[in-house]
């Protein structure tokens, strides 16, 4: 538990090394169900760069208008979806298959226009898949 708390407290401050602080949404699943991870932005982003990442590990790129799986982290690779009919609305949200317990996380979701090196836009999900709680209770 103590270990949960203090990487929960380290999450919150990588969260701020991004300046102004961004919104931040809770999400609780159970292990091994699909969950889309929602972020969308007020502009299409066919033409802009999606970024996905969890306390530093690739989770999904999205450039040149195509998907670009190779520095995607092992642990996601097969598992992370996206909707691209809908991206030219500013939907950039990602479906996770089969959540693990190690999936749990703060994922950051951003968009950069061409060429720019920092977010024009910057989302936070902070996902909990289920047996934390299990354990908790256990213990
Ligand atoms: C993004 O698209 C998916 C699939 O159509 C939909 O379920 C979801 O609600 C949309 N999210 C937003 C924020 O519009």
């Amino acid at each position: 538990m103590e270990l949960v708390l203090v990487s929960l407290c380290l999450l919150t401050f990588t969260g701020k090394t991004f300046g102004d602080k961004p919104d931040q949404t809770p999400i609780t699943i159970k292990e091994d169900e699909n969950v889309i991870l929602p972020c969308s932005f007020s502009t299409s982003l066919t033409d802009k760069r999606i970024d996905w990442k969890k306390d530093g590990e690739d989770v999904f790129l999205y450039e040149m208008g195509e998907v670009n799986p190779s520095s995607q982290d092992e642990q996601f690779k097969g598992r992370i979806s996206h909707f691209p009919d809908e991206v030219k609305s500013g939907n950039a949200s990602i479906t996770i298959k089969q959540a693990k317990v190690s999936d749990s996380g703060t994922y950051t979701c951003l968009y950069l226009n061409q060429g720019q090196t920092l977010p024009s836009g910057t989302h936070q999900i902070v996902l909990t898949v289920g047996e934390y709680f299990y354990r908790t209770l256990k213990d």
